[in-house]
């Protein structure tokens, strides 16, 4: 079987999968660490799904009004919902004003204050004093921060000389008795594939918002790397909890920035009425997301939604004005006139809480290296493999990410993997041979999908999938809803085994495309709505209606899923929480009762 393809062989001493944010800026900091670097990503880096964050990325430079990145620690341990993991909460706040400060230096070109310094806007759940004051925390180049971001760093590792493979599908791990020592990608243009041996892979793969039929994120957010560290036999963390951003418009989807929050804007019911103030009397229309989009759920379901159909709530922005409007949000203007059909000048924009982010992934430490459960070891590093960015979970989000945390996240541990790789790889290091034989089972996996022919296609249970997901693991859950939803994703996942694939072809074949990333959102799907069937607690983005309150004496707790990958089904186990800190500068923070 293998004969029958062509295999080019490379060796670099890291490869990086995936070109966003957190992809490049640990493609640039391995090879400014003169380590030979090859970043494979299945789409052109400036295209990665990056380039859509817009409101901007959390550090504590202080500039707008006093700050500290103690009480940034504080407010992303809260926002967490005591679920992060404080360690690493701890490193990312702290190193978030070098972080930033390298971006600038590196030319990212932030908005500016009078002063000329970096312009920082209030985003939800970011304050002052240990939640006493609103903090302006945000860094933000207008509405259009990731994409200055990517580009900058597309540009610095270009000079660096790290070697880009694009438009290459990975298709998965090369595993030698648990260390990782490769990956095999599938060349799009050529149909060659490509095998790559290294000291060190790196997961930068993103999310997996597209499980569900109704999403902020790209259509490449398909969890590539949560599907290959699965069938690697390994598990993912905490996938029940999934963040609806409160503002995507509605029907398309498309983001509008929290920005538009943290400016002055805010959200009415049907009848005008800002509720945001019954629900959250200190933070209003600032308080973290998963509140906001509960509150938005209730007033629909309580009937109090604007719209023919009383299902979606209104997004005031007129107040502020054609001058700010323009110089501080110019690309939600552009994206509500384009998707929504209306003028933000003078009407408000139709919005309703839809996917955004996944704080589950796969589990690592502060240094960006995977970690797995290994008899009592509940953090054992897997030798070889890291993961970045949304694909991972380090845990600093716990069960809800705060706005503006997710830039900083890739960020900050895309740079400290490349730290961390640094220490760990001598560059050019001879690497031993591959084992005989250990890249067979990926080329006969590409090859049985290539030629599947069974009676299902792709986009059929693609369909049914979004469907379930969408229904079944929403904003709120109930025992019901969740043992429904998790039946259904369960034979989902095994009607794969059904799948048709009409295109045979080896260059662009789309079809084979989005069969490879189906398999990896099944993955991810199943282990979603397995864990929270399995969550019996209301905490951050997982709402549960019959468990209404935290639960800190039996749920204070890490879920770990591996799926079986013949059934597709799955086992649960646990990590504890590292209710610990790095350093004695600051307290660890220990859980409170919610206040909003
Ligand atoms: O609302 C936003 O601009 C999104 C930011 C984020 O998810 O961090």
């Amino acid at each position: 079987m293998t004969a029958d393809y062509t295999i080019v062989d490379h060796t670099y001493d890291v490869v990086v999968v995936g070109a966003g944010g957190a992809g490049l800026r640990a493609t640039l900091g391995m090879a400014e660490k003169g380590l030979s670097t090859a970043c494979v990503t299945k789409v052109f880096p400036t295209r990665s799904h990056t380039v859509a964050a817009q409101g901007g990325m959390s550090a504590a430079l202080g500039n707008m009004g006093e700050d500290s990145w103690q009480w940034h620690m504080y407010d992303t341990v809260k926002g967490s919902d005591w679920l992060g993991d404080q360690d690493a909460i701890e490193y990312m706040c702290r190193e978030a004003v070098p972080a930033v400060i390298e971006l600038e230096h590196s030319g990212v070109p932030f908005s500016r204050t009078d002063e000329g310094t970096i312009y920082q806007r209030p985003f939800g759940g970011m304050t002052t004093h240990f939640g006493k004051g609103t903090a302006q925390r945000t860094c933000a180049a207008a509405d259009r921060t990731g994409h200055a971001i990517l580009h900058t760093l597309y540009q610095r590792s270009l000079a660096e000389k790290a070697e880009f493979f694009i438009e290459y599908f990975a298709l998965d791990l090369i595993m030698e008795d648990g260390e990782c020592r490769g990956i095999v990608a599938w060349e799009l243009a050529t149909g060659t594939l490509h095998r790559f041996r290294a000291q060190q892979v790196v997961l930068a793969t993103g999310g997996y918002g597209r499980s569900y039929f109704s999403c902020t994120s790209a259509h490449t957010c398909t969890g590539d790397g949560n599907g290959m560290v699965l069938r690697a036999g390994l598990p993912l963390q905490d996938m029940e909890f999934v963040q609806f951003h409160p503002t995507g418009i509605y029907g398309a989807g498309c983001l509008i920035t929290e920005g538009v929050r943290g400016e002055g804007g805010y959200l009415t019911n049907s009848e005008g009425e800002r509720f945001m103030e019954r629900y959250a009397p200190n933070a209003k229309d600032l308080a973290s997301r998963d509140v906001v989009s509960r509150a938005m759920t209730i007033e629909i379901r309580e009937g109090r939604g604007v719209g023919a159909n009383s299902d979606h709530i209104h997004l005031n922005l007129q107040h502020l004005g054609p001058e700010v409007i323009n110089e501080r949000l110019p690309g939600i203007a552009e994206s509500a006139r384009i998707f929504a059909g209306v003028d933000v000048t003078k009407e408000p924009i139709p919005v309703i809480p839809t996917v955004h982010y996944n704080m589950g992934g796969i589990q690592t430490n502060y240094r960006g290296e995977v970690v797995t459960l290994d008899g009592d070891d509940p953090d054992a590093v897997v030798p070889g493999l890291m993961a970045i960015g949304e694909a991972a979970c380090v845990s600093v989000h716990g069960a809800n990410r705060l706005g503006s945390n997710s830039l900083l996240d890739i960020v900050v541990f895309g740079r400290a993997a490349a730290i961390r790789a640094a220490e760990l790889i001598e560059p050019g290091a001879t690497q031993r041979p591959l084992r005989e034989g250990s890249s067979d089972w990926i080329i006969e996996r590409f090859d049985r999908l290539r030629h599947a022919d069974g009676g299902t296609s792709t986009s059929e249970l693609r369909d049914r999938m979004q469907a379930t997901m969408q229904a079944n693991a929403a904003v709120f859950r109930t025992e019901e809803l969740l043992a429904e939803g998790s039946e259904k994703m369960n034979e989902i996942y095994r009607a794969f085994a059904d799948v048709r694939v009409a295109d045979r072809s080896l260059i662009w074949n789309t079809d084979l495309v989005e069969t490879l990333e189906l398999e990896n959102l099944l993955g991810c799907a199943v282990t979603t709505v397995d864990s929270a069937l399995n969550r019996k607690e209301s905490r951050g983005g997982h709402a549960r209606e019959d468990y209404a309150d935290r639960d800190d004496d039996n749920w204070m707790k890490h879920t770990l899923c591996w799926v079986d990958p013949e059934n597709g089904g799955t086992r649960i186990d646990y990590r504890p929480v590292h209710m610990y800190t790095l350093t004695d500068e600051v307290e660890t923070i220990p859980p409170k009762q919610r206040v909003y």
